[in-house]
């Protein structure tokens, strides 16, 4: 009745950006990330038939009520597959990067259906496994692969096809991804209310959607062929449109910093003096800056240098999410 497991976060390459089924987690477009090495999440979930409610504690703290309900929320499917109503004990401890603001929900929420399911004892595939973890957090669905994966949006109204599945294992290719930090000040706008109000009220939404399929075909191939340069363009463009919808929303809104934009000007300029990097950004300020093995060294001094970054974080291609430990 007890488990504990490990995930992995992901960094989109290309974003899922709106969701076509609020209550189911379905995405209106496909996307495909990297999962990372240095952020990743350690939850241990533990059932006893004696509890009246689950418990969720974070980082050695009882979580607030929202947090926990979430939680709640997403054991309560691992619950239905098994056939049981049990509550749980669940304690969860992220890894550096996330208690800096970065990508913990998808590495949350991975090790949640990981760890919950095998403390129920279920014996599920990867698919159903990614389709629990979607439950929790759309992104979460990607980081039950290691390497490079992608979220078939599927077309089923109940979505049994909307998963992820792996393009290439973390051996392919070692793409660097660099986490720069900023301080992040006021308080965001989740991702959950920034693609609804994008979806509802953006004219550039449809302007993302009609380009999506392209940019996921040069990501695709750019890993294929390790093509480092088809890849970056490819994923620093999606990026960029992604956050051009937040700019047209009604109320408009946009992640990006002072800090934000100036860790971009300076990815750029690395490119202009002949180091190959490129940037990406999910709902929030932080940058991740894209780079080869060779050049990780000087693009992480490089960035670490900037004012407006408070602290960077070096990633590789991460693994698998997988079960640490079960107990009776
Ligand atoms: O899974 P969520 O609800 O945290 O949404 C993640 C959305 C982005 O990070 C902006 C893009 C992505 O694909 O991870």
């Amino acid at each position: 009745m007890e488990a504990k497991a490990t995930a992995y976060s992901n960094i989109a390459l290309v974003k899922y950006w709106g969701k076509r089924d609020e209550k189911l987690i379905l995405p209106t477009n496909p996307s495909l990330s990297m999962t990372v090495d240095a952020i990743f999440t350690t939850t241990s979930v533990r059932f006893d038939e004696s509890l009246t409610a689950d418990t969720f504690t974070l980082d050695g703290e009882l979580a607030g009520a929202d947090a926990t309900r979430r939680v709640t929320a997403a054991l309560d499917h691992v619950r239905a597959v098994a056939g049981t109503r049990a509550a749980a004990v669940v304690d969860s401890v992220n890894s550096g990067p996330t208690a800096a603001g970065l990508a913990s929900s998808a590495s949350g929420f991975a090790a949640l259906a990981t760890a919950g399911a095998a403390a129920l004892g279920l014996e599920l595939d990867d698919t159903q496994l990614s389709i629990l973890a979607r439950r929790g957090s759309g992104s979460a669905s990607r980081s039950i692969h290691g390497g490079f994966v992608e979220w078939q949006m599927g077309v089923e109204a109940d979505g049994r096809d909307s998963h992820g599945i792996q393009v290439a294992d973390e051996h392919h290719w070692d793409v660097v991804m660099i986490a720069a930090c900023v301080d992040a000040g006021a308080k965001d706008v989740s991702s959950r209310d920034g693609m609804r109000r994008t979806v509802d009220t953006s004219p550039y939404y449809q302007g993302w959607l009609d380009t999506v399929e392209d940019d996921l075909a040069n990501v695709r191939r750019g890993i294929q062929e390790r093509d480092f340069e088809l890849l970056g363009t490819a994923a620093e463009s999606n990026a960029l449109k992604m956050h051009a919808t937040t700019l047209a929303a009604s109320p408009p809104f946009t992640y990006w910093l002072p800090a934000s934009l100036e860790i971009m000007q300076t990815v750029r300029e690395l490119r202009a003096s002949g180091t190959e990097a490129y940037f990406t950004m999910d709902a929030g300020p932080h940058v991740v800056v894209l780079c080869q093995p060779d050049d990780a060294a000087l693009v992480n001094a490089r960035l670490g240098e900037l004012a407006g970054v408070t602290q960077t974080f070096v990633s590789h291609p991460g693994p698998r999410a997988h079960v640490t430990r079960t107990a009776e």
